[in-house]
């Protein structure tokens, strides 16, 4: 028996040197951990049990199988972070580059498969050269069951990418799919195909960061969601990040107890709102004085910033919050603003996390980049996904509610269960210069007369009031009363029980 368990012991050891020291020596030498390293710190000590340590390739072709690595470069298992199930995998880039064989791609499978039979999030640790070249068909079959099984994960447990690595080809289909995707800067990138093929087929020289690196895609094309500067930070905010979600699309995030009171008032935020209407104010002040304890968890943060988008709590439950930021484009809604609210807006609502929307938005962003690149289809997508959620909706106007965004901004007409106003919000058609330019255009030249149209619009439409009349807003609060406010009203929505109607799935505007 001593024999066996000796025997047991080695294999485990073979297993856990990976691609062999030299090549985890070039890892370490990048400044990344190892997959294993990674699980290490991501994990909660000790918690971690791994499955599938001795599996191997089959392929026999270009001499593989002279080169057969137990575990054949992905590590995969279950463990918990905060004491919460997390199933894992995490791409071992000493053995082949991290790439996708038929067999790599079954571990992967077993894992996505137990994590949505069971109900618990998946985490994939990225760092794969894509299909293994080797293998041909068999790894891009493996590839399509890994998307296969993504895209019936998708709204039924939180699936999460963290780039760690050059991940290529297929390596960056699957994340696509998943719904967070999270890299490491300098030595993380992204792309369907390197800068070798970019350079065939199109001549354009580029580098591997321009091309795909994490300024690329957490500010250029939004396909990441946050960078971090190395693999410690980037798994320790995972861990964080990870407690903010429920498990699955049946359970309620977790419940954080907090010291904040429900009821904290904030003085300050009475003179947050500028006198002079067209100068802006820094909106994640108003988020981070209502969360608790001022922690904000922001999605998105150099990507289409003209909204906000992130996580928060009150009073411990998890929320979303999406909030127009009149620091950039005047909080205008355009192309990208409305893409990302409308992604964040429905993971939200697929996880039974209550959206709470800060308006202050002149407009949609006129003009013919926004219209050729089709701003009526996208900015139809934040309409849709804040009209189809049905997780508890709170909103409140601080300022400006013009013109179609105030109806997209989860308005009461889109089933805005509470609809607050500040006492400086103006909820109107359009901003009272543009009105009265339109409405009274034959007075156009006469200054005194304009001007006194302006006023008199001003007046009538620039309050809360004239909506109040009708009820499309249920209170005109204190800004200071405004995390009590919505800590209320939470409470009141806590069994709130709404069904669309019954669906194959809704046709978004894609
Ligand atoms: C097999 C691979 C591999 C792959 C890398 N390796 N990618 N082995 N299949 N796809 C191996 C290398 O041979 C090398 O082995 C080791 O991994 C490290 O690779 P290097 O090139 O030395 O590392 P680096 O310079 O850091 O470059 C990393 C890389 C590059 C950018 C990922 O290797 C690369 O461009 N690989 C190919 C990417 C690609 O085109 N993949 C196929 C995509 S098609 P040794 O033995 O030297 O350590 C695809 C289809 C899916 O994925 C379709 C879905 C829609």
């Amino acid at each position: 028996m001593q024999e066996i368990i000796q025997k047991l012991q080695e294999k485990r050891d073979e297993a856990r040197q990976g691609g062999g020291k030299r090549r985890v020596d070039s890892q370490h030498s990048k400044g990344k951990l190892t997959a294993r390293e990674r699980i290490g710190v991501f994990l909660d000590p000790g918690s971690f049990d791994e499955w599938d340590m001795f599996v191997g390739h089959r392929c026999t072709d270009f001499g593989m199988g002279e080169h057969v690595v137990p575990g054949d470069g992905v590590v995969t298992g279950h463990g918990t972070v905060n004491g919460r199930l997390v199933f894992v995998f995490s791409q071992d880039f000493t053995v082949f580059g991290g790439s996708l064989s038929e067999a790599n791609a079954e571990k992967i499978c077993k894992v996505m498969d137990h994590a949505l039979k069971v109900g618990a999030p998946l985490v994939g640790l990225n760092d794969s050269g894509g299909a293994r070249i080797q293998e041909g068909v068999a790894s891009l079959a493996g590839y399509a069951e890994v998307f296969q099984r993504n895209v019936m994960a998708s709204g039924v447990i939180p699936q999460i990418s963290m780039i760690m690595g050059p991940c290529a080809g297929g390596a960056v289909y699957s994340p696509a799919i998943t719904d967070f995707i999270f890299m490491v800067r300098d030595t993380s990138y992204m792309f369907v195909t390197g800068p070798d093929v970019v350079k065939t087929v199109t001549h354009e020289e580029v580098t591997h960061e321009e091309l795909g690196g994490a300024s690329t895609h957490t500010g250029t094309s939004g396909v990441a969601d946050r960078a971090f500067d190395n693999d410690m930070e980037a798994l320790l905010y995972l861990r964080r990040f990870i407690d903010f979600l429920p498990a699955n699309n049946r359970e309620k995030p977790p419940i954080h107890e907090t010291p904040d009171p429900w009821d904290r008032v904030e003085m300050s935020l009475d003179s947050l709102i500028p006198d002079n209407p067209n100068k802006p104010y820094e909106m994640k002040e108003l988020i981070t004085k209502v969360v608790d304890e001022g922690d904000f968890f922001e999605i998105q943060p150099d990507y289409a910033a003209n909204i906000v988008v992130g996580f928060g709590r009150i009073e411990g439950q998890t929320v979303g919050i999406v909030a127009n930021q009149p620091m950039v484009l005047a909080g205008c809604l355009d192309i990208s603003s409305s893409i990302k609210g409308a992604r964040f807006v429905r993971f939200c609502d697929c996880f039974n996390i209550p959206i709470i929307t800060l308006v202050d938005v002149p407009g949609f962003m006129p003009g013919t980049t926004q219209e050729y690149g089709g701003i009526i289809k996208h900015g139809a997508k934040l309409l849709f996904a804040f009209a189809e959620a049905t997780v508890p909706k709170i909103t409140i106007i601080t300022r400006k509610a013009y013109g179609g965004a105030y109806d997209v901004m989860s308005s009461k007409h889109l089933r805005g269960d509470l609809n607050f106003a500040w006492p400086s919000a103006e909820i109107a058609v359009m901003g009272p210069k543009g009105a009265v330019e339109i409405i009274f255009r034959k007075d156009i030249g006469d200054d005194e007369k304009i001007e006194q149209r302006t006023d008199e619009y001003r007046q009538r439409f620039a309050n809360p009031f004239v909506a109040g009349h009708r009820g499309y807003i249920d209170d005109v609060v204190m800004p200071h009363n405004t995390r009590m406010r919505i800590a209320g009203g939470l409470r009141m929505l806590r069994n709130k029980k709404l069904d669309n109607p019954w669906k194959k799935h809704a046709n978004i505007p894609l």
